[in-house]
Protein backbone atom coordinates (compact mmCIF):
# COMPACT_ATOMS: atom_id res chain seq x y z
CA UNK A 1 0.00 0.00 0.00
CA UNK A 2 1.58 3.21 -0.62
CA UNK A 3 0.84 5.62 2.31
CA UNK A 4 2.57 9.04 1.04
CA UNK A 5 0.40 11.98 1.68
CA UNK A 6 -0.76 13.60 -1.74
CA UNK A 7 0.51 17.08 -2.12
CA UNK A 8 -2.26 19.32 -1.91
CA UNK A 9 -1.88 22.64 -4.70
CA UNK A 10 -1.04 25.58 -3.40
CA UNK A 11 -3.80 28.39 -2.36
CA UNK A 12 -2.84 31.87 -4.80
CA UNK A 13 -2.71 33.32 -1.73
CA UNK A 14 0.08 31.62 0.01
CA UNK A 15 2.38 32.33 -2.78
CA UNK A 16 4.33 35.85 -2.48
CA UNK A 17 3.84 38.16 -4.92
CA UNK A 18 7.61 38.19 -4.74
CA UNK A 19 7.71 35.03 -6.21
CA UNK A 20 7.59 33.53 -9.28
CA UNK A 21 4.37 31.78 -9.86
CA UNK A 22 5.19 27.87 -8.23
CA UNK A 23 4.20 25.19 -10.99
CA UNK A 24 1.04 23.73 -9.99
CA UNK A 25 1.39 20.47 -8.35
CA UNK A 26 -0.72 17.80 -9.54
CA UNK A 27 -2.22 15.38 -6.69
CA UNK A 28 -0.52 11.47 -7.52
CA UNK A 29 -1.84 7.87 -6.29
CA UNK A 30 -5.07 5.79 -7.47
CA UNK A 31 -8.23 5.86 -5.56
CA UNK A 32 -8.40 3.30 -2.62
CA UNK A 33 -10.20 2.39 -0.19
CA UNK A 34 -7.51 0.48 1.86
CA UNK A 35 -6.01 3.26 4.07
CA UNK A 36 -5.18 3.05 7.45
CA UNK A 37 -7.91 4.52 9.73
CA UNK A 38 -7.80 6.89 13.05
CA UNK A 39 -10.35 5.22 14.85
CA UNK A 40 -10.74 1.58 15.36
CA UNK A 41 -13.27 -0.52 17.72
CA UNK A 42 -10.45 -2.83 18.39
CA UNK A 43 -8.10 -4.19 21.21
CA UNK A 44 -4.17 -2.65 21.18
CA UNK A 45 -3.14 -5.90 19.72
CA UNK A 46 -5.12 -5.35 16.43
CA UNK A 47 -4.65 -1.18 16.29
CA UNK A 48 -0.74 -1.54 17.04
CA UNK A 49 0.25 -3.27 13.57
CA UNK A 50 -1.40 -0.74 12.10
CA UNK A 51 0.33 2.38 14.02
CA UNK A 52 3.72 0.59 13.26
CA UNK A 53 3.11 -0.20 9.72
CA UNK A 54 2.26 3.01 8.80
CA UNK A 55 4.96 4.83 10.92
CA UNK A 56 7.58 2.55 11.54
CA UNK A 57 10.00 0.98 7.92
CA UNK A 58 10.28 -3.20 8.53
CA UNK A 59 13.35 -3.80 9.92
CA UNK A 60 13.52 -0.69 11.78
CA UNK A 61 15.38 -1.04 15.44
CA UNK A 62 12.26 -0.34 18.02
CA UNK A 63 12.65 -0.20 21.90
CA UNK A 64 9.65 -0.70 23.72
CA UNK A 65 9.87 0.71 27.40
CA UNK A 66 6.83 -0.34 28.91
CA UNK A 67 7.04 -4.35 26.84
CA UNK A 68 4.32 -5.74 29.92
CA UNK A 69 2.83 -8.82 28.87
CA UNK A 70 3.88 -8.53 25.02
CA UNK A 71 0.05 -7.79 24.49
CA UNK A 72 1.27 -5.30 21.32
CA UNK A 73 3.34 -7.26 19.53
CA UNK A 74 0.67 -10.19 19.44
CA UNK A 75 -0.09 -9.30 16.17
CA UNK A 76 3.12 -8.29 15.00
CA UNK A 77 4.60 -11.18 12.47
CA UNK A 78 7.93 -12.07 14.34
CA UNK A 79 11.43 -10.50 12.82
CA UNK A 80 9.55 -7.66 11.13
CA UNK A 81 11.38 -5.33 13.24
CA UNK A 82 14.47 -5.70 15.51
CA UNK A 83 12.63 -5.30 18.48
CA UNK A 84 14.58 -4.35 22.33
CA UNK A 85 12.10 -5.08 24.71
CA UNK A 86 12.65 -3.68 28.01
CA UNK A 87 10.26 -3.17 31.47
CA UNK A 88 10.93 -2.64 35.07
CA UNK A 89 9.67 -6.23 35.76
CA UNK A 90 12.86 -7.46 33.37
CA UNK A 91 15.09 -5.18 35.15
CA UNK A 92 15.04 -1.91 33.25
CA UNK A 93 13.36 1.97 33.97
CA UNK A 94 12.71 3.70 31.74
CA UNK A 95 14.44 6.54 32.86
CA UNK A 96 18.10 4.67 32.40
CA UNK A 97 18.12 2.76 29.53
CA UNK A 98 21.01 0.58 28.37
CA UNK A 99 21.06 1.81 24.45
CA UNK A 100 23.66 3.98 23.02
CA UNK A 101 22.47 7.35 21.92
CA UNK A 102 20.59 7.92 18.61
CA UNK A 103 20.67 4.23 18.37
CA UNK A 104 16.99 3.47 17.77
CA UNK A 105 14.61 4.36 15.14
CA UNK A 106 11.15 3.84 17.23
CA UNK A 107 10.36 4.51 20.81
CA UNK A 108 6.91 2.72 22.03
CA UNK A 109 6.21 3.86 25.57
CA UNK A 110 2.62 2.50 27.22
CA UNK A 111 3.24 3.56 31.03
CA UNK A 112 0.29 2.81 33.57
CA UNK A 113 -1.88 5.66 32.73
CA UNK A 114 -4.13 6.02 35.44
CA UNK A 115 -3.81 7.67 38.79
CA UNK A 116 -5.35 4.78 40.89
CA UNK A 117 -1.78 3.07 39.93
CA UNK A 118 0.30 5.53 41.27
CA UNK A 119 -0.70 5.23 44.77
CA UNK A 120 1.53 5.85 47.86
CA UNK A 121 0.47 2.28 49.47
CA UNK A 122 0.33 -0.79 47.91
CA UNK A 123 -3.30 -1.45 49.41
CA UNK A 124 -4.41 1.73 47.56
CA UNK A 125 -3.86 0.55 44.21
CA UNK A 126 -6.47 0.47 41.93
CA UNK A 127 -6.95 -2.55 40.82
CA UNK A 128 -8.48 -5.27 43.56
CA UNK A 129 -10.82 -8.35 44.21
CA UNK A 130 -11.79 -9.59 40.50
CA UNK A 131 -9.54 -6.18 39.09
CA UNK A 132 -6.33 -7.79 40.62
CA UNK A 133 -5.51 -8.64 36.83
CA UNK A 134 -5.93 -5.84 35.55
CA UNK A 135 -3.31 -4.20 38.34
CA UNK A 136 -0.95 -6.96 37.34
CA UNK A 137 -0.72 -6.16 34.02
CA UNK A 138 -0.64 -1.86 34.02
CA UNK A 139 0.64 -1.23 37.22
CA UNK A 140 4.39 -1.90 38.41
CA UNK A 141 2.70 -3.52 40.82
CA UNK A 142 4.15 -1.35 43.73
CA UNK A 143 4.05 1.70 44.85
CA UNK A 144 5.76 4.11 42.83
CA UNK A 145 8.96 5.22 45.32
CA UNK A 146 11.14 7.46 42.65
CA UNK A 147 9.61 10.83 41.48
CA UNK A 148 8.94 14.03 43.18
CA UNK A 149 6.00 12.87 45.10
CA UNK A 150 2.91 14.12 42.75
CA UNK A 151 0.10 12.42 43.58
CA UNK A 152 -3.15 10.98 41.84
CA UNK A 153 -3.10 12.48 37.92
CA UNK A 154 -0.23 14.96 38.75
CA UNK A 155 1.86 11.70 39.04
CA UNK A 156 0.83 9.75 35.81
CA UNK A 157 1.49 13.03 34.00
CA UNK A 158 5.05 13.17 35.65
CA UNK A 159 5.81 9.14 34.51
CA UNK A 160 4.51 10.51 31.03
CA UNK A 161 7.05 13.12 31.08
CA UNK A 162 9.89 11.85 32.90
CA UNK A 163 11.10 9.79 29.77
CA UNK A 164 11.61 12.68 27.81
CA UNK A 165 15.39 12.85 28.49
CA UNK A 166 16.05 8.91 27.95
CA UNK A 167 13.71 9.28 24.62
CA UNK A 168 15.39 11.69 22.94
CA UNK A 169 18.74 10.74 23.78
CA UNK A 170 18.10 6.73 22.64
CA UNK A 171 15.87 8.03 19.54
CA UNK A 172 18.06 9.07 15.96
CA UNK A 173 17.11 12.27 14.49
CA UNK A 174 13.40 12.53 13.10
CA UNK A 175 12.55 9.04 14.85
CA UNK A 176 9.30 8.11 15.93
CA UNK A 177 8.03 7.93 19.56
CA UNK A 178 4.79 5.93 20.24
CA UNK A 179 2.76 6.91 22.73
CA UNK A 180 -0.49 5.03 24.76
CA UNK A 181 -2.78 6.86 26.81
CA UNK A 182 -5.94 7.31 27.90
CA UNK A 183 -8.13 10.23 29.28
CA UNK A 184 -9.38 9.83 33.14
CA UNK A 185 -11.30 11.68 35.50
CA UNK A 186 -9.67 12.41 38.82
CA UNK A 187 -10.98 14.22 41.89
CA UNK A 188 -13.73 14.62 39.93
CA UNK A 189 -11.94 16.86 37.03
CA UNK A 190 -11.63 15.96 33.57
CA UNK A 191 -8.23 15.44 32.80
CA UNK A 192 -7.82 15.06 28.90
CA UNK A 193 -4.38 13.47 29.48
CA UNK A 194 -3.78 13.36 25.44
CA UNK A 195 -4.63 16.99 25.32
CA UNK A 196 -1.75 17.46 27.90
CA UNK A 197 0.64 15.07 26.81
CA UNK A 198 0.69 17.06 23.06
CA UNK A 199 1.55 20.26 24.24
CA UNK A 200 3.92 19.15 27.06
CA UNK A 201 5.97 16.71 24.16
CA UNK A 202 5.94 19.44 21.81
CA UNK A 203 7.17 21.57 23.70
CA UNK A 204 10.39 19.07 24.08
CA UNK A 205 10.73 19.15 20.50
CA UNK A 206 8.41 16.65 19.86
CA UNK A 207 5.60 17.22 16.72
CA UNK A 208 2.31 15.02 17.00
CA UNK A 209 2.21 13.45 13.82
CA UNK A 210 -0.82 11.19 14.03
CA UNK A 211 -3.42 10.28 16.66
CA UNK A 212 -5.40 6.50 16.81
CA UNK A 213 -8.36 6.28 18.87
CA UNK A 214 -9.15 2.93 19.94
CA UNK A 215 -12.70 2.03 21.36
CA UNK A 216 -13.28 -0.70 23.37
CA UNK A 217 -16.33 -3.25 22.05
CA UNK A 218 -17.79 -4.16 25.63
CA UNK A 219 -19.11 -1.53 27.90
CA UNK A 220 -17.88 -1.43 31.70
CA UNK A 221 -20.42 -2.12 34.41
CA UNK A 222 -20.47 0.70 36.86
CA UNK A 223 -21.00 -0.17 40.42
CA UNK A 224 -22.41 2.25 42.92
CA UNK A 225 -23.52 4.97 40.56
CA UNK A 226 -25.18 7.57 41.88
CA UNK A 227 -25.42 10.32 39.18
CA UNK A 228 -23.12 10.46 36.43
CA UNK A 229 -20.98 13.55 36.03
CA UNK A 230 -18.84 12.92 32.96
CA UNK A 231 -19.33 10.51 30.27
CA UNK A 232 -17.91 7.28 30.99
CA UNK A 233 -14.47 6.64 28.97
CA UNK A 234 -14.31 3.68 26.65
CA UNK A 235 -11.52 4.81 24.28
CA UNK A 236 -8.06 5.48 24.09
CA UNK A 237 -5.13 6.78 22.13
CA UNK A 238 -1.85 6.03 20.30
CA UNK A 239 -0.37 9.10 19.70
CA UNK A 240 2.78 9.47 17.28
CA UNK A 241 5.36 11.97 17.35
CA UNK A 242 8.58 12.30 15.45
CA UNK A 243 11.74 13.89 17.30
CA UNK A 244 12.33 17.17 16.06
CA UNK A 245 14.93 18.57 19.16
CA UNK A 246 18.15 18.41 16.69
CA UNK A 247 16.33 20.48 13.69
CA UNK A 248 17.31 24.57 14.61
CA UNK A 249 13.82 25.29 14.47
CA UNK A 250 10.32 23.15 14.92
CA UNK A 251 9.10 22.65 11.20
CA UNK A 252 5.66 21.28 12.60
CA UNK A 253 3.22 22.13 14.92
CA UNK A 254 -0.10 20.92 15.98
CA UNK A 255 -0.56 24.74 17.12
CA UNK A 256 -1.28 27.63 14.96
CA UNK A 257 1.45 30.26 15.71
CA UNK A 258 -1.52 33.17 16.34
CA UNK A 259 -3.00 30.48 18.81
CA UNK A 260 -0.16 30.07 20.62
CA UNK A 261 0.94 33.77 20.74
CA UNK A 262 -2.51 35.49 21.74
CA UNK A 263 -3.57 32.97 24.20
CA UNK A 264 0.07 32.41 25.43
CA UNK A 265 -1.17 28.24 26.30
CA UNK A 266 2.31 26.83 25.38
CA UNK A 267 3.67 29.99 27.09
CA UNK A 268 1.52 28.61 30.36
CA UNK A 269 2.95 24.68 29.61
CA UNK A 270 6.39 26.15 29.89
CA UNK A 271 5.51 28.39 32.97
CA UNK A 272 4.16 24.58 34.45
CA UNK A 273 7.40 22.60 33.57
CA UNK A 274 9.65 25.15 33.27
CA UNK A 275 11.89 25.79 36.62
CA UNK A 276 10.84 22.34 38.61
CA UNK A 277 10.67 20.03 35.75
CA UNK A 278 13.55 22.00 33.80
CA UNK A 279 15.81 21.47 36.44
CA UNK A 280 14.83 18.23 36.93
CA UNK A 281 14.34 16.82 33.18
CA UNK A 282 16.52 19.16 31.27
CA UNK A 283 15.84 22.05 29.21
CA UNK A 284 14.87 22.19 25.38
CA UNK A 285 16.88 25.08 24.13
CA UNK A 286 15.89 25.20 20.62
CA UNK A 287 12.41 26.24 20.69
CA UNK A 288 11.72 30.62 20.22
CA UNK A 289 9.02 30.47 22.66
CA UNK A 290 10.91 28.84 25.12
CA UNK A 291 14.35 31.12 24.53
CA UNK A 292 11.63 34.20 24.42
CA UNK A 293 12.16 35.60 28.06
CA UNK A 294 8.73 37.59 27.48
CA UNK A 295 7.06 34.23 27.11
CA UNK A 296 8.93 32.22 29.72
CA UNK A 297 6.67 34.04 32.58
CA UNK A 298 8.79 32.56 35.79
C1 LIG B 1 0.27 -0.57 30.63
S1 LIG B 1 1.51 -1.75 31.03
C2 LIG B 1 2.27 -2.03 29.48
C3 LIG B 1 1.54 -3.08 28.67
C4 LIG B 1 2.29 -3.45 27.42
N1 LIG B 1 2.24 -2.37 26.44
C5 LIG B 1 1.78 -4.73 26.79
O1 LIG B 1 1.62 -4.76 25.56
O2 LIG B 1 1.58 -5.71 27.51
C6 LIG B 1 2.66 -0.73 31.89
C7 LIG B 1 4.00 -1.36 32.11
O3 LIG B 1 4.88 -0.35 32.60
C8 LIG B 1 5.84 -0.99 33.40
N2 LIG B 1 6.52 0.00 34.24
C9 LIG B 1 6.04 0.71 35.28
N3 LIG B 1 6.98 1.55 35.77
C10 LIG B 1 8.09 1.39 34.97
C11 LIG B 1 9.38 1.98 34.94
N4 LIG B 1 9.74 2.94 35.79
N5 LIG B 1 10.26 1.57 33.98
C12 LIG B 1 9.92 0.60 33.08
N6 LIG B 1 8.70 0.01 33.08
C13 LIG B 1 7.79 0.39 34.00
C14 LIG B 1 5.01 -2.01 34.18
O4 LIG B 1 5.86 -3.02 34.68
C15 LIG B 1 4.03 -2.48 33.13
O5 LIG B 1 4.49 -3.65 32.50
Amino acid sequence: MDTSEPMLPLDAEDVPASHPRAPRRRQGGVASTDVVMSAHMADNAEVFPQVLGLHVEKGATVADLTYGKEVFWRNVPAGAYRLLPSDLKLGQCWRALPYEDASVDAVVFDPPYMEGLYRRTKDALAGSGTHRAFQEAYSNGSVRAEGSGRKYHDAVLEAYLSVIPEAKRILRPSGRFIVKCQDEVSANRQKLTHVELIWAYEAHGFYCKDLFVVVRRNAPVVSRLLKQEHARKNHSYFLVFQRQDHRRRIDYSNFSPWLRDDLEILGTATVCFSSEFFAQYGQTETLPWIDNPSRKGV
